[in-house]
């Protein structure tokens, strides 16, 4: 496995992939890797020849009152566990190889990327697109692999790809849990031990909802009521979204129907944490 951090190198591999015939997956990470990303890179790796892992802390999908500058960050870790799941190369730019001084194009979408989320942090997948963007265009893969975890990042990509005409399959993976039922996330290391087990309130809230849309119940209001009353129950939860969408447009729903998005943001003490479940109904 390689690493590198220049754009050119990458190119110049790749092309050499492509000379031979060979497939090309691509894993777009901010490092600080953990089980939900190796999930990732393995489905990559057994669904293309060569995988190549981007490894970058993307700053411009920060707000400024974000924790970039906390942002957790272990490159030896994170070779380990690339190596381990059989990546073939990773990609670890600084921020001066993707963004000259006078960097001035993005990638702006309307709609999807403006409810959940985009409430709260309006620039954020102004971000994600122009970064993901700019490493398709420097990977050139085939496939590219995103967790259904960033539920909205998901449909935002799939509609940036329909819109920009991008020649890339794109390939949503399942939420990858601790044993306890709460979704595996980087964010999760800056919880102490009481907020997280505080934090096991989004999975029980998800779990919850998921039980009730399967027996039956398709009214939001009674289906969101429910989920909200259990995270209030929660003293050191305070819930920033709870709604259900439609999974591929993010427009909010009244009744379940069609491919169902539920969720939600939560901060425990001052960590943003995000969890969802989608139904087809
Ligand atoms: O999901 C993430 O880790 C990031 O938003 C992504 C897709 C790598 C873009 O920086």
């Amino acid at each position: 496995m390689e690493i590198t951090g220049a754009i050119e190198e990458v190119r110049k591999q790749v092309k050499e992939w492509r000379r031979q015939g060979l497939s090309v997956g691509l894993v777009p990470t901010m490092g600080y890797l953990h089980e939900g990303h190796k999930s990732l890179i393995e489905r990559a790796v057994a669904e293309n020849d060569r995988v190549v892992v981007s490894d970058f802390v993307n700053p411009i999908q920060f707000g400024i009152n974000e924790d970039l500058a906390t942002y957790p960050r272990d490159i030896e870790a994170d070779k380990r566990l690339c190596e381990q799941a059989g990546a073939d190369l990773i990609f670890h730019p600084e921020a001066a190889e993707m963004y000259a001084p006078d960097f001035s194009t993005y990638v702006e979408m309307q709609k999807v990327s403006e409810g959940l989320c985009g409430k709260t942090r309006p620039t954020h997948f102004r971000g994600v697109c122009t970064v993901v963007c700019k490493l398709f265009h420097i990977v050139m893969p085939d496939r590219a692999y995103f967790g259904q975890k960033d539920a909205q990042q998901l449909a935002v990509i799939r509609r940036m790809v329909r819109d920009l005409d991008l020649d890339i399959q794109i390939v949503g993976c399942p939420i990858i849990r601790e044993e306890d039922g709460l979704a595996k996330s980087s964010r999760n290391t800056y919880l102490s031990r009481e907020e997280r087990k505080a934090a096991l309130v989004l999975s029980r809230a998800v779990f919850l909802g998921e039980d009730l849309m399967k027996k039956g119940e398709r009214d939001a209001d009674t289906i969101l009521a429910a989920m909200r009353s259990l995270i209030e129950q929660e003293p050191l939860a305070k819930i920033d979204y709870v709604e259900m969408v439609d999974a591929d447009s993010i427009e909010p729903l009244a009744r379940a129907r069609g491919r169902v998005l539920t969720a939600m943001a939560v901060y425990i003490g001052t960590t943003r944490l995000i969890d969802n479940f989608i139904m087809e109904v």
